[in-house]
């Protein structure tokens, strides 16, 4: 299933990103700086749209078959620093208060504990240092949408490498101890129904 799901993964994707994912991810981005640390990385969608000026770049990815395809894609990024290593957020290989950014696209719906996996980003990141997020979200204040996210979400999470549907991850990195400094809502183009409602911003680490 993991081959499976890293092989349909991009051109699943092909035209959501083409419809605008890919200009919210480059526009993200923009705001990353220093030592940056990026989580589920998978197929590396982000990487042409780090700004070169990064000092380093850290990319993790759980799954063997999506980072067999991040490593062929490295060649892409304009940093001269860039390296991929095998780890889950739940609990990174890294020391404490090691990145100046973290970045999580479309990761928070899959981990196993949310809440765990943003304790361990507010843990390797600096004080002051920023998480960039976009992630699909439950559809709050479309009850129609919510309920067919809920309807769907057991058997999704079955075939999508345990995305959830329903998660409500701004109220997550809130809870977290993170202060959200901007936070668009938006439906995402020419996605499925029930992953367009997303939420992006840049939350940085509490005190
Ligand atoms: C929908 S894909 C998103 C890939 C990429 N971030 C993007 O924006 O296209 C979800 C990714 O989260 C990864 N993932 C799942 N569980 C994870 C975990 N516990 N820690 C880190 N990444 C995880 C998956 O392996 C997969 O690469």
């Amino acid at each position: 299933m993991s081959r499976l799901f890293a092989a349909i993964y991009d051109p699943f994707m092909r035209r959501a990103e083409q419809a605008g994912l890919a200009q919210w991810r480059a526009e993200l981005l923009e705001g990353a700086a220093g030592d940056v640390l990026e989580i589920g990385a998978g197929t590396g969608a982000n990487l042409p749209f780090y700004p070169p000026s990064i000092r380093r770049l850290q990319l993790t990815e759980p799954d063997p078959d999506m980072l067999a395809r991040l490593r062929r894609r490295m060649n892409v990024a304009r940093v001269p620093d860039v390296q991929a290593a095998l780890s889950a957020v739940d609990a990174l290989p890294f020391d404490d208060a090691t990145f100046d950014t973290v970045v999580s696209t479309l990761v928070l719906c899959s981990v196993p504990d949310v809440a765990r996996a943003l304790a361990e980003v507010g843990r390797v990141l600096r004080p002051g240092g920023r998480l960039l997020f976009l992630e699909h979200v439950a559809a709050e204040g479309r009850p129609a949408r919510l309920a067919w996210q809920r309807r769907i979400e057991p058997f999704w999470k079955h075939v999508s490498g345990n995305c959830h549907l329903t998660r409500r991850t701004g109220e997550s990195i809130r809870t977290a101890g993170f202060v959200v400094e901007r936070e668009t809502r938006e439906s995402v183009r020419s996605a499925l129904p029930i992953v367009r409602p997303s939420i992006r911003g840049v939350a940085r680490v509490g005190t």
